[in-house]
């Protein structure tokens, strides 16, 4: 059986080591060139890591002892870690980080749900702008907007607040039921998107749009394929589970 570690403990346990190597042989130099020393080291340890993280690794450390000597209030640094934490902590488990749909993808969205009331569901929210946009193009709808991070859920809430057709909650999209939905929108990674697949063909009703901003599911090809905002908006219709269908395995049919 093998150990998997996460990426991030990979970084840090690379930094201790580099730490410990530096210090116990520690040269007498001033505390940059050693903490260079130190960020070569850590970088020479993650060469096997995806490769964005061998520039981290490497100015940790002097970026450490700059932010030190600088002698910026340690305040300022609690406040920022509090901050990226509110907004970023959940991305060691989800692997989904924050980033915006733009408006193009509103308007394509907007014009490709039927005419009629519908209800919207918008699967990590972020701060609710896709939500807004979507309502102002189609104010017929209903929304429900569901955030696990809680700054960007916190900031869609206010700024929803008081708007009838709108819902935005504080949780994890596993734990709702996608049932009640005409149309399921999605802008998460690639590391989710087969679970969730699974949940919407479970769970979403024969007739309804599952739409993945640009995230396929591997194995199961999209039934129509948009360019939005120099995006792709992949999107399944769910069909009963006795027809053929992209969204149940089979072929593809015309949208
Ligand atoms: C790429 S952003 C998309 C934001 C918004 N939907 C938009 O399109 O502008 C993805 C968001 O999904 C959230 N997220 C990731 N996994 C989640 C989960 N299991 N439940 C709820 N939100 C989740 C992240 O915190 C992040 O804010």
């Amino acid at each position: 059986m093998t150990l998997k570690i996460p990426a991030a403990s990979k970084a840090l346990l690379f930094q201790l080591a580099a730490f410990l190597a530096v210090h116990v042989f520690a040269p007498a130099w001033s505390n940059f060139a050693l903490s260079l020393l130190e960020g070569m080291l850590a970088a020479v340890f993650s060469l096997r890591m995806e490769r964005w993280w061998i520039p981290i690794q490497f100015c940790f450390a002097p970026f450490v002892v700059l932010a030190l000597e600088i002698g910026i209030d340690p305040l300022w640094y609690l406040a920022a870690f509090l901050i990226l934490g509110l907004v970023y902590w959940n991305v060691m488990t989800t692997r989904v980080p924050l980033y915006l749909s733009g408006r193009e993808v509103a308007s394509t969205l907007a014009a490709l749900i039927p005419d009629g009331p519908f209800e919207l569901a918008d699967l990590g929210s972020g701060t609710g702008g896709l939500i807004g946009n979507l309502g102002r193009l189609r104010p017929e709808g209903r929304y429900f907007g569901i955030e696990i991070a809680p700054l960007p859920f916190l900031f869609g809430r206010i700024r929803h607040l008081g708007k009838s057709g709108i819902e935005m909650k504080w949780g994890s999209y596993e734990r709702i039921d996608l049932s009640r939905f005409d149309v399921v929108y999605a802008f998460l990674s690639p590391y989710p998107m087969q679970d969730l697949f699974t949940k919407v063909t479970k769970e979403m009703k024969p007739g309804s749009i599952f739409v993945s901003n640009s995230f396929e599911v591997p194995g199961i090809p999209a039934d129509e394929i948009l360019e939005a905002g120099g995006r792709k908006l992949y999107l399944w219709r769910i069909r009963p589970p006795s027809a053929p269908s992209a969204a149940h395995g089979g072929d593809s049919l015309p949208g």
